[in-house]
């Protein structure tokens, strides 16, 4: 298949886990309406932090130029994220003095992720879907805020966070209409993609079973 018509193909497949992700809840009656932003900025902070790390591993391991600039782009993008939550976390007036976010370790999405050595296999799930995953999450996180009067981390996510996820998805994109080229290559890609989607799904689904979350923003 032509790798543009793969990606199509793709992108419609996922769409369709993906409409798993949103949440039917409504935010102001379901369990986050008890929740605190800034509880869920920490969970946003361990997956920045994930982010950050994956894509800088993968830059020596990565020999097209291309690609592994693409995941510096990533690194830095994630750690400044990674800040400006930190930073909101402050002005809400948390301290995170002893917070480590990797203090009960990697998720199961990262240790997945982490093994992954073919670079159109990286870019298929971790750029073009796991961003892709991270924006339908911040929009619901978006609708929380704003729900729950908290506009200044609304507008963190909507003008600055967001639109740097849409990037990293986009950037996904290209990458995979530029090397996804072969058989093989996509079927693997495809598998990738897929894996990365179930388990997202199941974290989520555990995280709600848990601690009542949905709306945790992604990375
Ligand atoms: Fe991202
Ligand atoms: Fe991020």
């Amino acid at each position: 298949m032509d790798s543009k018509e793969f990606v199509k193909e793709l992108q419609s497949s996922n769409n369709k886990i993906l409409e798993r992700l949103r949440s039917p809840v409504d935010i102001l009656s379901g369990p986050e309406a008890a929740m605190s932003i800034p509880s869920l900025l920490k969970i946003a902070l361990k997956n920045e932090v994930e982010a950050t790390e994956l894509a800088a591993v993968w830059m020596p391991t990565t020999a097209n130029v291309e690609v592994k600039m693409a995941f510096a782009r990533q690194v830095g993008d994630e750690a400044k994220h990674y800040r400006l939550i930190e930073e909101r976390l402050h002005q809400l007036g948390e301290s995170l003095e002893g917070f480590n976010p990797l203090g009960h370790g990697y998720s199961p999405l990262f240790k997945f992720l982490s093994v992954l050595r073919d670079m159109v296999d990286r870019v298929a799930a971790a750029q073009f879907t796991r961003e892709a995953i991270a924006v339908v999450k911040n929009e619901q996180f978006i609708a929380l805020c704003e729900a729950k009067g908290d506009h200044e981390t609304a507008r963190l996510y909507r003008d600055i966070i967001q639109p740097d996820e849409e990037f990293h998805h986009e950037l996904g994109r290209r990458l995979l209409e530029k090397y996804a080229t072969t058989e093989e290559l996509q079927s693997n890609a495809r598998l990738s993609a897929r894996q990365t989607l179930e388990l997202a799904d199941e974290l989520q689904g555990l995280a709600f079973k848990q601690l009542g979350i949905h709306h945790a923003p992604g990375c």
